[in-house]
């Protein structure tokens, strides 16, 4: 099985990016299956209806969530009648917030996924409860290879060390754990020895003359005068859309591969080869 994942979409750049690359992506690589964090999808801050419409446009098959879930508060109701749409599923039960917070899906081919959203607590809200606990018990329900035949979790988490412990946790359980929230894709891709395909940040769909993803100006005034001047806007130049490309055993539902994504805008451009059995044209006989 093949599929790919891309980091938090900013804004329109994130999302005309995903629009534009996303479709050819699909048939070169063969993908059977798309996840994209979208917390960032509404001019910078949570995500609506009609953001989250374009993105399944574009054609990903499941929007996941983080610290920026409920920015825009209609997300609140309409993440109850989208279950393609998944926040983070470590809120302690008092928040009571809607929605799920992993999600069984089943692809055309009729190949399940499970995908799991997950908060970090280190340098971010320490009031949530323990995402190690709470992903333990989704991978146990629903096993790698038996229930499910791929399944990906997103670690939306600031600390690296954190993010890297919950792959290390997970690993041998999950086809691919994979980083969100720091916007800037990481160069750690690898499969641990377990089997379970790891990055510690995707990267952000974002224009990347930014801060982050936002216009420079006002992280700028803040850093260097302390005194804010304004919101934070997206930057709106041509999106670098990031991500990774996994490839899975289709028995085990363990990773054979995992290779970053980077196309457009202004980052270096790397965009994996396509596997053979997605190539149209047949390999020479010799
Ligand atoms: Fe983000
Ligand atoms: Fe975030």
């Amino acid at each position: 099985m093949r599929f790919a994942f891309f980091g938090d979409i900013v804004g329109r750049s994130g999302r005309e990016g995903l629009a534009e690359h996303l479709p050819h992506l699909r048939r070169r690589l063969g993908l059977d299956f798309v996840v994209v964090n979208a917390e960032n999808a509404a001019a910078g801050f949570g995500i609506t209806e009609k953001t989250a419409g374009e993105l399944f446009a574009a054609g990903a098959d499941c929007l996941t969530l983080g610290n920026h879930a409920w920015d825009q508060r209609e997300a609140l109701t309409y993440i109850v009648r989208e279950p393609r749409m998944i926040r983070p599923l470590n809120y302690p039960a008092a928040s009571e917030a809607p929605g799920r917070g992993a999600q069984l899906f089943e692809t055309e081919a009729g190949l399940r996924v499970l995908v799991v959203n997950l908060l970090g607590r280190v340098h971010m809200e320490p009031l949530l409860d323990d995402p190690f606990a709470a992903v333990d018990a989704e991978l146990a329900a629903c096993a790698l290879g038996h229930a499910a035949d791929a399944v990906i979790v997103d670690m939306h988490a600031e600390a690296t060390s954190e993010k890297m412990a919950m792959g290390h946790f997970c690993d041998g359980r999950a086809s691919l754990v994979i980083g969100t929230h720091t916007h800037v894709p990481s160069a750690d891709g690898q499969i641990l020895v377990g089997g379970t395909a790891y990055q510690s940040d995707a990267g952000a769909c974002a224009d990347y003359d930014s801060v982050i993803g936002n216009q420079k100006e006002e992280p700028l005034r803040r850093f260097t005068t302390r005194i804010s001047g304004g919101r934070f806007q997206p930057a709106e130049g041509p999106a670098t859309v990031c991500g990774v490309f996994v490839e899975t055993d289709p028995a085990s539902g363990l990773a054979r591969r995992i290779e970053p994504i980077r196309i457009g805008g202004r980052l270096s451009q790397t965009v994996p080869d396509a596997p053979a059995a997605a190539r149209l044209t047949p390999a020479p006989t010799p």
